[in-house]
């Protein structure tokens, strides 16, 4: 499988591919029923915690076995790797993506350590014959994966400069770049997530076609927002509060119905149901439906 083609198809064909967080089996195989139904080409990811938690070589298997059950196309993606060591886990352990966020170094460090993970993996696509996806980030993402009671306040500095994008870009080599122009990590029960729709249109007028532009904190932001975006030139999107939300709901309501059961999948096929709605009304909205 060559990961890139597909991020090269939804640039050409203007649409986006979800990329959602899982930590456990059942929330992998609501995703990729999701993507089964709709015939839609899907990435999958796990954080550093999450991965720690499944087991990345665990992970890669799994999800091997669903592209070979399924015959999709499912890339397995670190999501916010923060160490050489980190990244390498995850392509040892046969992940076809990987995004190093050196967001909390200064511009030049974020460079440097950025390009050093680009030529590692450029050294195991190499010796391979394997593509891997390597994304790179800057700007100043605010948030976590949660529901944040407070209310969201982005500053304009937070925001991703196109002069230093194109800069990034041309020095690290990087497959893919994710960009903060308004979104954030979590949904926020006051203050309203809307992206900088101005600023994503110079990014991508002064990349071009260069980069696969990525945009996290897919929870949250307005259905409009997320379209216009996707317009503009975004092809993949980061969600998983959304997920976490709706598997927590469903296993709340299960257990309050039926608070005797104990079989394990039982209690959790309204969380599988729930989550499974979710990635597919993101499918659609993204546009990746019937992209294969
Ligand atoms: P949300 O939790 O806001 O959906 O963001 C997920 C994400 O960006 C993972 O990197």
């Amino acid at each position: 499988m060559n990961p890139k083609t597909f991020l090269k198809s939804a640039q050409s064909g203007k649409y986006a591919i979800g990329a959602f967080n899982f930590s456990t089996a059942e929330v992998l195989k609501a995703i990729v029923a999701a993507a089964k139904e709709l015939n839609s080409p899907i990435i999958v990811a796990t954080s550093e915690n999450e991965g720690e938690f499944f087991g990345m070589p665990e992970a890669a298997a799994l999800v091997g076995a669903w592209r070979h059950g399924t015959k999709l196309p499912i890339i397995l993606n670190l999501d916010h790797g923060k160490s050489l060591e980190s990244i390498k886990k995850a392509v040892e352990a046969g992940y076809n993506a990987v995004h190093f966020d050196g967001t909390s170094l200064d511009y030049e460090e974020n460079i440097l350590q950025t390009k050093a993970m680009v030529d590692y993996v450029r050294r195991i696509e190499k010796d391979y014959s394997q593509e891997i996806i390597i994304e790179g980030e800057l700007g100043y993402l605010r948030g976590s994966s949660s529901v944040h009671q407070e209310a969201l306040k982005i500053k304009q500095e937070d925001l991703t400069s196109p002069g230093q994008a194109k800069d990034f870009v041309e020095r690290t080599g990087v497959d893919s770049l994710a960009i903060v122009i308004g979104n954030a990590h979590g949904v926020f029960a006051k203050g309203e997530e809307r992206l900088d729709l101005g600023r994503l249109a110079e990014i991508k007028e002064t990349l071009g076609e260069k980069v696969f532009l990525v945009l996290h904190g897919g929870s949250g932001i307005p259905e409009e927002d997320i379209k216009k975006a996707i317009e503009l030139g975004i092809v993949k999107i980061n969600v998983n509060t959304e997920l976490r939300v709706a598997y927590k709901e469903g296993l709340e309501e299960e257990l309050k119905e039926k608070p005797q059961e104990t079989t394990p999948y039982k209690i959790l096929a309204l969380s599988f149901d729930a989550v499974k709605k979710v990635v597919k009304e993101k499918i659609k909205l993204f546009g990746s439906d019937n992209k294969i």
